[in-house]
């Protein structure tokens, strides 16, 4: 029985005998791209690195990452559907491209993983007016030993990955399959069929395209690679089981599942929901314990999180589990990935707390919800008012609804739903997937300023507030505002609130340079450059500094000089938990 931790290792001292550095898993929260909610690949955090920024570790890099994917959150319960998964990644900055990649997975797929290559099939690209047919993977998989037959080229919708967002980089795969030896559902049978003959094990996408618009792609300054490998679905496939929930990571989250659960025979219904719980609460863990966590909430990534937690609890329910669902298998997931991910074991405090005030919330409207759900239905189909009445004053989230009414055989309507929905948001324009419509290399330029003026206020913040001992906790940013979270226990006056946006703008007229040096992490802390509280580093990293005002450890982008930045102004101040506060500021 191979474990997860034995293939992310494997994995990992693989591709450092390529060279590779190790880098730590991202956020599962993009900081610099405003057109998703949360890092869906291994690539997503490293966007910049593959539009020709340097990394500060090198040209050669591999990781494991958390991800989550929200699109399939429907199939979620059946055997192999998850939200939140793990991903093997190895990456070229512009340095290998296809011969390495192909022959290194290959390498790695059968002596180190021992896969007989007879049973190895492998996709590539057909082509088509963006990108001509791959016959370079193609030789090289001939090359390897793998026949024509085994090799089967197909079209951009299954060949080609990318860009994470809306817009970014992205180009032709080649997918590889293992053979599971199960029969052909058809005589068309082929890899990416989905009834389980082919495994899709490891995707390797050479990344030499910049998607900028929804038709056009451009050509890249360097050829990336990009690749990714599942973790939870090789280890389940290498175990020769065809359920995830049975390896290793996910055993003691079932097993307390079916502790709590007051049944002793589950029907398959019954088997779906405590596998939405598992999914559902490693999902809330790691989004609470994020090093950018969010809190539920009834905006973005808050609340998709109060998404997962209520439908944990409303299965929860199904299963005769009346109170006391999450804590239990939250710190259950904690122990199982804190060695990974440590930021779990930091956060602990935080993650059941939320937890638990989430839990009690919904407990509160919950029955209640249900008899007025009753009621509806009595009248047929869920129109969308009523919809978002049980969403509005019971909290139900569109999904427990949705679900609700199917066990009735009922409809809701849900563009309607969405409708009243973003009505009710507040600052946010739009819902999950798309929010910024001009995608990321539009939003690139007025990100990058923003960020740059991030810097200019934490360090504001030290000079008006006389304290450096003031650290951020956080930031986000998206076209329309910079968000900045910082350590900080009290209100700020609003002469402070002037002060600093006058020496912000002050700065911003001297109009400094900005300048970027590499250096040791203990270099750069020694120097006095300021570092996100909690946030992980590399041991190298870039130290960026504008003028001798401020001095910070950053991955970038940043603009050259702030003269470009325009008129800075906050816009909201709030405290958003003990001794941390919430600026939220735009350029005009
Ligand atoms: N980014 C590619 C994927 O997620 C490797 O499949």
């Amino acid at each position: 029985m191979i474990t997860t931790k034995e293939l992310k290792n494997k994995y990992l001292e693989f591709f450092k005998s390529k060279k590779h550095a190790i880098i730590e898993s991202a956020s599962l929260i993009p900081e610099h791209d405003p057109t998703v909610l949360f890092t869906t690949a291994g690539m997503h955090p490293l966007v910049p690195f593959l539009m020709g920024q340097e990394h500060p570790l090198g040209k050669r890099l591999a990781d494991f990452q958390k991800c989550i994917r929200t699109g399939d959150i429907e199939h979620v319960g059946d055997a192999s559907h998850l939200t939140f998964f793990e991903m093997l990644g190895n990456w070229s900055l512009g340095d290998y491209f296809k011969k390495e990649a192909i022959e290194w997975s290959y390498e790695f797929l059968t002596e180190w993983l021992k896969f007989d290559p007879e049973k190895l099939s492998v996709t590539v690209f057909a082509g088509d007016k963006d990108a001509p047919k791959d016959e370079e993977s193609a030789n090289i998989w001939k090359s390897l030993g793998i026949p024509e037959k085994r090799i089967y080229y197909l079209p951009k919708e299954d060949n080609w990955w990318g860009p994470a967002g809306a817009t970014g980089p992205c180009g032709p795969c080649t997918e590889m399959f293992i053979d599971t030896g199960k029969r052909r559902c058809s005589p068309e049978c082929r890899p990416g069929c989905s009834c389980g003959k082919y495994f899709e094990i490891w995707n390797d996408v050479f990344m030499e395209y910049n998607k900028v618009s929804e038709k056009k792609f451009e050509k890249l300054k360097q050829k990336n690679v990009d690749t990714g490998m599942g973790v939870e679905r090789t280890v389940a496939m290498m175990n020769g089981v065809d359920n995830v929930y049975e390896i290793d990571a996910f055993a003691p989250i079932i097993d307390k599942i079916k502790e709590l659960a007051k049944v002793d025979n589950f029907t398959h219904e019954q088997l779906r929901s405590v596998r939405i719980i598992a999914d559902h609460m490693r999902a809330s863990t790691f989004i609470l314990g994020d090093e950018r966590g969010v809190t539920p909430s009834n905006l973005d990534q808050g609340y998709i999180l109060r998404r997962f937690i209520r439908r944990s609890i409303r299965h929860g329910r199904l299963l005769g589990i009346e109170s006391d669902l999450c804590i239990p298998i939250a710190k259950v997931i904690i122990r199982l990935y804190k060695p990974d991910y440590p930021e779990l074991n930091d956060k602990k405090k935080l993650i059941l707390d939320e937890l638990v005030k989430e839990e009690e919330r919904f407990r509160e409207t919950l029955e209640k919800g249900l008899r007025e759900f009753e009621k509806i239905a009595e009248k047929g189909d869920i129109s969308a008012k009523d919809a978002f009445l049980l969403f509005q004053s019971y909290g139900f989230p569109f999904e427990i609804t949705r679900e609700l009414a199917s066990e009735k055989g009922l409809k809701v309507d849900e563009k309607g739903f969405d409708k009243e929905f973003k009505k009710h948001q507040e600052l946010s324009r739009t819902g999950a997937a798309g929010r910024f419509k001009g995608g990321l290399s539009e939003a690139s330029e007025i990100t990058a300023k923003l960020h740059t003026a991030t810097h200019l206020l934490g360090e504001a913040l030290r000079v008006v507030l006389k304290n450096k001992d003031i650290k951020q906790k956080g930031s986000n940013i998206t076209p329309e505002r910079l968000r900045y979270d910082f350590s900080f226990d009290r209100k700020l006056t609003d002469e402070e609130k002037k002060k600093v946006e006058d020496l912000v703008n002050k700065k911003i007229k001297q109009g400094l340079e900005v300048k970027k040096e590499e250096m040791l992490l203990d270099k750069a802390i020694k120097s006095g450059a300021q570092a996100e509280f909690g946030a992980k580093y590399p041991p190298k990293v870039f130290v960026y500094s504008i003028g001798d005002f401020s001095k910070e450890i950053c991955m970038g982008p940043h603009v050259e000089n702030i003269k470009e930045l325009g008129h800075f102004k906050i816009k909201k101040e709030e405290s958003i938990a003990a001794g941390v506060r919430r600026i939220k500021a735009v350029l005009e």
